[in-house]
């Protein structure tokens, strides 16, 4: 279904049964689970890591990863009902606390958190600047809030793109610049460590990959037309093979940590910072994919 009207860049999971298709076709494979367990405890190694916040977990695809990795207590917030009421769903649902609010008002003590995990939730947030805020508010001295958004640079590298001729504009207009987050980032006392890029094994192949494009749950692809997504979706389907990548997808935040050659991946956008332990503040850490 068609949420856009003229140039509309704002998406609200709870309008659509959008969870259902998330918690089956984006549940993470072995792969990916994989590449993020290694991303995620290499880039913050020394960072003790006791309790974590999901910062809209959505479906809850990375809770469980991030207990397992950090052997930590963790939270999944976020101020969809639907999506959370598919967390709860989980197996593993009882291992995780989940809560239901914004970003920009967390219900949670000062201080208290080590690791603030939001995987593409960046773009979403009607106010980074507050959210990025509460962030800094929860977070211990030590703490880290670790980001993983698309942003505008990584928009060439992502195959199913040129197939749709509305969502470029689309996602120019919703997605930061690597800047403008580490800006805000900045604002609120938080101080960049590293930034890079992570390539992410979204499918096995390209058929695979127009597989999971068809089924709409990027938040992209429900902004551009029924007719255009259609379209789109079919000549994919058809010519995976027409897929085409403009940017040499070489990850640079981390090793690659998969063998063979995986015909669709998506190039990540990795930053690491630091909030200054000197004057008590926490660190962040950026990344970037495919949405
Ligand atoms: C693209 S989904 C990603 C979900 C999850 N992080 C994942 O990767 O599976 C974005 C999620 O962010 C949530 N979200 C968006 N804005 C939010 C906000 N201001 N506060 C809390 N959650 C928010 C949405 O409800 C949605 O579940």
């Amino acid at each position: 279904m068609y949420l856009g009207v003229g140039m509309s860049t704002r998406f609200d999971y709870d309008r659509l049964d959008i969870h259902k298709a998330y918690a089956s076709v984006r549940a993470l494979t072995r792969e990916r689970r994989e590449v993020w367990a290694k991303v995620l405890s290499r880039q913050l190694d020394g960072v003790d890591v006791r309790r974590i916040v999901d910062l809209g977990c959505g479906v809850g695809r990375f809770s469980p990863l991030l207990r397992e990795v950090f052997r930590a207590a963790v939270a999944g917030v976020d101020r969809s009902e639907r999506m959370l009421a598919a967390a709860r769903a989980i197996p593993e649902a009882e291992t995780i606390s989940w809560i239901r609010a914004s970003a920009e008002a967390l219900p949670l003590a000062e201080g208290k958190v080590d690791l603030i995990f939001l995987f593409l939730v960046y773009h979403h947030l009607p106010d980074p600047l507050a959210a990025l805020r509460e962030c800094a508010r929860v977070l211990t001295d030590n703490g880290a809030v670790f980001i993983v958004n698309s942003t505008v640079e990584i928009l060439d590298s992502l195959r199913w793109l040129p197939f749709f001729p509305s969502a470029r504009q689309i996602d120019v207009a919703r997605l930061p610049t690597r800047e403008e987050v580490t800006h805000t980032a900045q604002e609120v006392g938080l101080t960049l460590v590293q930034q890079g890029t992570v390539v992410d094994p979204i499918a096995p192949n390209l058929t695979a990959y127009a597989e999971h494009v068809a089924s709409r749950t990027f938040s992209t692809l429900q902004l551009v037309s029924d007719e255009e997504f259609a379209r789109g979706a079919k000549e994919f389907r058809e010519n995976p093979t027409k897929a085409r990548s403009c940017v040499s997808l070489r990850s640079t935040a981390h090793p690659r940590c998969h063998r063979g050659s995986v015909a669709s991946e998506s190039a990540t956008t990795a930053i690491v910072a630091e909030r200054s332990r000197r004057a008590g503040k926490s660190q962040y850490c950026m990344a970037s994919e495919s949405p």
